[in-house]
């Protein structure tokens, strides 16, 4: 599991740590950086897959014409802080693997659009690994190329390398999809086949029905899977009196909910999930039941979700355990970079939680006030 992120100078990042938990929640208001947290982690996932700098940051296109990884949002050249002195940036992980702690870090230059590694650290457990330095030029990641003996199973380029990242959109999680198909696509596309895939293993297909039950208002009670004229396959949900009722006709927020859960109950899970706006169509009254479900199978899995979030109910339902790794993203006025803090650190907060509620505080702008009082008109903290 991923236990901290550090930042340098990435986007409008001058120096932050994000802590991690099971299940990560980032708030934050527009423009204040929720997705620049999300594209650091998009960066490492590129130099977990062992892509080159400029591959991650440009884009990868495969063999066949296909976009195999999707250039990073934004200018090329202001994946640097655009008012910071130095044009570097850094990456700073540590996770903690079978009770081990490792810590991977990576500099890089950015020379007007160009870059390279100036240096790669990997420490397990307290011992360095590797130390390179930029003696020799190289933009192509030495730790995904670390061979697993090196360090055992622990090693952090799995947790890297095992990211995926979703902005669910029910228009594309309603297409039908090519048989066979196991891995959920970033907007929710192969969403019948992943859920046939999930059907075929009972154990798995009771986890799926009993959250399904649960959070659709209307009844699904199973799913059927049928061909199309071109052999695609079709998802129906089969409603409790019996109807059935083509993925096509489906609600906007079914099938953003049926694409959530079919990618943490599909198979070969992912060990990280960046998830964006994870409450964005479900009503806030079934929302309890998507953060149960979250918090329950971030529990018992072992997989780590990550999510934006703009939602005050969503903040009001969180767990003790998940209040641990909640942050806010802040952009103090008067300055351009943005500040990290944990929701636990702000003054009094288990008080006003139990008196106000933490939804009501972030809904009344409360957080951004105490933080507005901590740093004076140039942006000093006080
Ligand atoms: N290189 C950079 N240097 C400084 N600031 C930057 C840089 N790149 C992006 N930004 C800042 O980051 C902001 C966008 O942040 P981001 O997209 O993460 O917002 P967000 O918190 O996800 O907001 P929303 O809730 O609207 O999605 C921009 O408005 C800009 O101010
Ligand atoms: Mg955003």
């Amino acid at each position: 599991m991923i236990t901290r992120l550090r930042l340098k100078n990435f986007k409008n990042f001058a120096d932050v740590e994000l802590k991690l938990g099971p299940f990560t929640v980032i708030l934050g208001t527009n423009a204040s950086g929720k997705s620049n947290l999300r594209d650091a982690f998009r960066f490492l996932h590129g130099i977990g897959r062992g892509y080159s700098l400029s591959e991650i940051i440009g884009g990868k296109t495969g063999g066949g014409g296909q976009v195999e990884w999707e250039r990073m949002r934004g200018a090329m050249r202001e994946i640097s802080r655009i008012q910071a002195e130095t044009s570097d940036v850094s990456f700073d992980v540590t996770a903690k693997i079978s009770g081990v702690n490792s810590i991977y870090r990576a500099s890089i230059e950015n020379f007007d659009g160009l870059f390279r590694f100036i240096n790669e650290y990997f420490e397990l457990d307290g011992r360095e690994i590797f130390n390179f330095h930029q003696n020799v030029f190289w933009d192509s990641p030495a730790v995904s190329t670390i061979k697993d003996e090196i360090g055992r199973s622990f090693t952090i380029k799995n947790e890297l390398k095992s990211m995926r990242f979703h902005e669910m959109d029910s228009a594309t999680a309603k297409l039908a999809s090519p048989p066979g198909q196991k891995v959920l696509g970033d907007r929710g596309e192969n969403l019948p086949t992943v859920l046939q895939a999930i059907c075929a293993d009972p154990a798995r297909k009771e986890t799926l029905m009993e959250w399904v039950r649960a959070l659709t208002p209307m009844d699904v009670v199973d799913f059927k899977f049928r061909s199309d004229l071109n052999g695609f396959i079709q998802l129906y949900l089969v409603e409790s009196d019996g109807a059935e009722i083509s993925a096509v006709s489906a609600s906007d927020g079914t099938l953003r909910f049926l694409a959530l859960l079919a990618a943490l109950l599909g198979p070969n899970p992912a060990k990280l999930y960046f998830f964006e706006e994870i409450e964005s169509g479900i009503h806030p009254a079934r929302l309890h039941l998507l953060i149960d479900m979250l918090e329950r199978q971030t529990a018992k899995s072992g997989i780590q979700v990550v999510t934006t979030t703009h939602s005050p109910e969503l903040l009001s339902l969180l767990s003790d355990e998940t209040l641990k790794s909640t942050s806010i993203v802040y952009r103090p006025p008067g300055r351009s970079d943005a500040i990290i803090k944990p929701v636990l650190d702000f003054p009094n907060i288990d008080k006003l939680r139990a008196t106000q509620g933490l939804g009501r505080l972030h809904a009344a702008g409360w957080f951004e006030d105490i933080l507005n009082a901590t740093f004076d008109e140039e942006g000093d903290a006080e």
